[in-house]
């Protein structure tokens, strides 16, 4: 590989300018240009919107954008929008929205919507005396915020706690300003973000200006000030219930299914390596739910694995049983989303997104999003304890290799029949359209 030369001011360079340099870095193909230009939209506005995302933006990276529908969800039917680049997660959650469709659906409970952040300070004093004065810095804090949350308090929302934090086990004289908001349909990043530096800045300028403060005392040094994706109050709990004989029309196929199901989401909840695997089952549902609807995926990614480790064991979200003959599936996790703002209000397929969802409201949304984590969970885990995960994978797999090759429809339709029940791999299938192409 050709190492290219460092460059400053390469942001400031022009998207043609910036490609030409790759190009000569890397010795790229000349059509290399072309080629990123194929992607780039012929509609200027929504071509500008996209590129306006992100810094030296070259051309974009298309994903499929799907649907499954069939998602009965507290008694709504529901079509979900989704983008991902996983072949088998769309037919997945299709196939879990149709079989729970039939089962009484998803049923959603929203336990808290509470967003935190910190102002991470350090202070030389002692913790006594700055928590008999904490009313008062409280009180200032709550005054020089007041401007950036009085829309957010006119739709319902606000910082709905404010706490002082010591934590000597971190660092001798360390303290947090630990924040509690809500922000209703938003995210809130900015919002949050906003708020917690002006407290910091309230903070040093209160200490400064105290009396009862020694003079290094008065000396408060931010760390940094900022908005936690650990959010363990801004919870949500789905589940799937049914009698255990509902699960298949074979009474022995259902109980055989009932219970390895539920052996396999307690091993996951005890075995470190297989609960990072379900996890990411259940995030290959949410994530493809949150890109689609302009959501913050590695902050919902973040927030959900420190939840499943908030017992000291990483654990898998989901949980199951079998109570008085009835199945039982759910998932409880935080999911941190917004239905207003960002990319949601930014992207036309995002804005598509909500509409074919429904327009929900962010709690509405997390439920949806738990949704998706759990219909992702109840396909991959039920094809691992009855047919394994490779079956449908590999149709998906031979689909790609199939197209990678550039075979007609009809060649494609015929090494989809020849594969039915012969094993998939790269090798095999070239190997089978060399013989057919004689
Ligand atoms: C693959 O993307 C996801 C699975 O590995 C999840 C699981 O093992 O539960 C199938």
């Amino acid at each position: 590989m050709t190492e290219p030369k460092i460059i400053s001011g390469f942001s400031k360079l022009d998207r043609l300018q910036k490609i030409e340099w790759l190009i000569e870095q890397l010795k790229l193909d000349k059509e290399t240009l072309e080629q990123l230009n194929r992607f780039q939209l012929s509609e200027q506005a929504i071509q500008q919107l996209i590129a306006d995302l992100s810094e030296n933006q070259l051309s974009n990276f298309h994903l499929p954008f799907s649907v499954a529908p069939n998602f009965r969800v507290d008694n709504k039917v529901l079509t979900f929008p989704l983008v991902t680049e996983e072949s088998s997660v769309v037919a997945a959650l299709a196939k879990a929205a149709g079989y729970w469709a039939k089962r009484g659906g998803f049923h959603t409970e929203i336990i808290g919507t509470e967003k935190k952040g910190q102002v991470h300070f350090s202070w030389n004093g002692k913790p006594e005396k700055l928590s008999e004065s904490f009313s008062e810095l409280k009180e200032e804090l709550e005054r020089d915020v007041a401007p950036l949350t009085q829309n957010m308090e006119k739709r319902g929302g606000g910082i709905t706690n404010i706490r002082l934090k010591h934590l000597p086990e971190v660092r001798p004289n360390y303290y947090q300003l630990d924040v509690a908001f809500e922000t209703c349909n938003a995210m809130g990043a900015n919002f949050i973000n906003s708020c917690l530096e002006q407290m910091g800045k309230t903070l040093k300028n209160w200490a400064k200006a105290n009396g009862d403060f020694r003079d290094d005392e008065k000396e408060v040094e931010v760390i940094m000030a900022i908005l936690s994706n650990y959010v363990p109050n801004n919870r949500v709990k789905v589940w799937v219930e049914c009698p255990v004989e509902d699960l298949d029309s074979d009474a022995d196929q259902a109980h055989a299914l009932a219970m390895k199901f539920v052996q396999a989401v307690h091993i996951s909840r005890h075995d470190v390596s297989r609960a990072v695997t379900h996890n990411k089952g259940i995030f290959n549902g949410i994530d493809a739910l949150a890109i689609a609807t302009g959501n913050d995926f590695r902050a919902i990614e973040a927030g959900g694995h420190a939840f499943a480790a908030s017992s000291g064991q990483y654990r898998g979200l989901s949980n199951a049983g079998i109570t008085n003959g009835n199945f039982w599936f759910s998932l409880e996790m935080p999911l941190a989303v917004g239905v207003v703002g960002g990319v949601t209000s930014l992207h036309p397929l995002a804005k598509l997104a909500m509409q074919i969802i429904g327009q929900p409201s962010a709690r509405q949304l997390m439920g949806y999003l738990a949704v998706a984590g759990l219909a992702s969970n109840w396909s991959a885990v039920r094809a691992l304890v009855t047919t394994g995960i490779q079956k449908g994978h590999m149709k998906m797999h031979l689909s790609n290799i199939l197209n990678s090759l550039q075979v007609s429809d009809e060649q494609k339709q015929a090494a989809m029949l020849y594969f039915q029940h012969r094993e998939v791999s790269f090798s095999e299938v070239q190997n089978y359209l060399k013989e057919h192409a004689k």
